[in-house]
């Protein structure tokens, strides 16, 4: 096995003390977090690199650039070292400095970029690079890559409705990319049209939850697709943080911020949900790269 093979397959856990399994409606989470590099994006981070190898646009002694808010480029960075690639990253300067040292830690590189401008700040020192030296990079472009969504549409979904025994009713998750989005909920909707869609967001386009967009406010939206969402639920940083640190308590399940919105969302989408449902979300990376930040230093012990 190599760390490829690794990739997907995660378990899916019942969060049993959470949500107390009100009118035999159940929650479950993907624990994504059990990922070689810790995190979702070794699905999408695989399937774009194999996609370039298998093309011949990606080579063992090339570059690759991609912008990222973090957890991707750790993905890439893990990945390119089997290959034999190097990495450089666009990334905006507020990415917490855990993520940045996981990516040097694999031998990558980072260009920081004003954080002010965001993800799409981060894309467009991306392309520029690129447009500069074009046959030096390899360039994934994840946010337009359908390479992205379409693995969560063979692998994550399809692991989803295996687990569940073709049981889920709900699907829940944010957008970073909005491949786990996107792809999961195209293809469970095709094994079964009934399965509700729902989209979590932050709250503000100015949010805490690391690794999310506000889709609805961003600028350049790729291969997101708003007609998956039957329903969209808003979370707020504050009580992502507490969710977090109950994960941990309550749960035995330390995760990063996105997930804990994610287990919000699905629990409003329990209060509404009818008797019997079953609802997956995505516990997308682990909280040891948090440790450092305002969730736990901030009264999170
Ligand atoms: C921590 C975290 N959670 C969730 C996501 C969302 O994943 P996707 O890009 O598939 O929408 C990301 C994306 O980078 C992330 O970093």
């Amino acid at each position: 096995m190599d760390i490829f093979d690794a990739v997907g397959n995660t378990p899916l856990f019942r969060l049993r003390r959470i949500w107390r399994e009100e009118r035999g409606i159940s929650i479950y989470g993907k624990g994504e977090f059990l990922n070689p590099s810790g995190s979702v994006k070794d699905r999408a981070a695989k399937a774009m690199l194999m996609d370039g190898l298998s093309t011949g646009r990606l080579r063992p002694g090339m570059e690759i650039l991609d912008a990222t808010s973090g957890s991707t480029g750790i993905a890439y960075a893990m990945m390119a070292v089997q290959i034999g690639c190097s990495v450089t990253l666009c990334m905006p300067a507020n990415v917490s400095r855990e993520r940045k040292q996981l990516v040097k830690a694999y031998g990558g590189s980072i260009i920081e970029t004003s954080p002010l401008e965001g993800p799409e700040g981060a894309c467009r020192k991306a392309q520029e690079l690129m447009r500069a030296a074009s046959d030096r990079y390899f360039y994934p472009d994840q946010y337009d890559n359908a390479r992205n969504w379409q693995a969560h549409y063979e692998t994550t979904a399809e692991e989803i409705w295996e687990e569940t025994g073709g049981a889920v009713t709900h699907f829940v998750a944010g957008t970073g990319t909005g491949g786990t989005f996107v792809g999961t909920l195209r293809r469970l909707k095709e094994r079964d049209p009934g399965i509700v869609g729902v989209l979590m967001q932050p709250d503000s386009p100015f949010h805490g939850l690391e690794g999310l967009r506000h889709i609805c406010t961003a600028q350049h939206k790729g291969f997101f697709d708003a007609s998956l969402a039957d329903r969209e639920i808003a979370v707020d940083t504050e009580a992502s943080y507490a969710m977090t640190r109950r994960l941990a308590k309550e749960e035995g399940l330390l995760v990063g911020i996105s997930a804990a919105a994610n287990v919000l969302a699905a629990i409003e989408t329990a209060k509404n949900a009818p008797d019997g449902a079953v609802i997956v979300t995505i516990l997308c990376d682990s909280g040891i790269r948090y440790l450092d930040e305002p969730v736990w230093t901030m009264g999170g012990n």
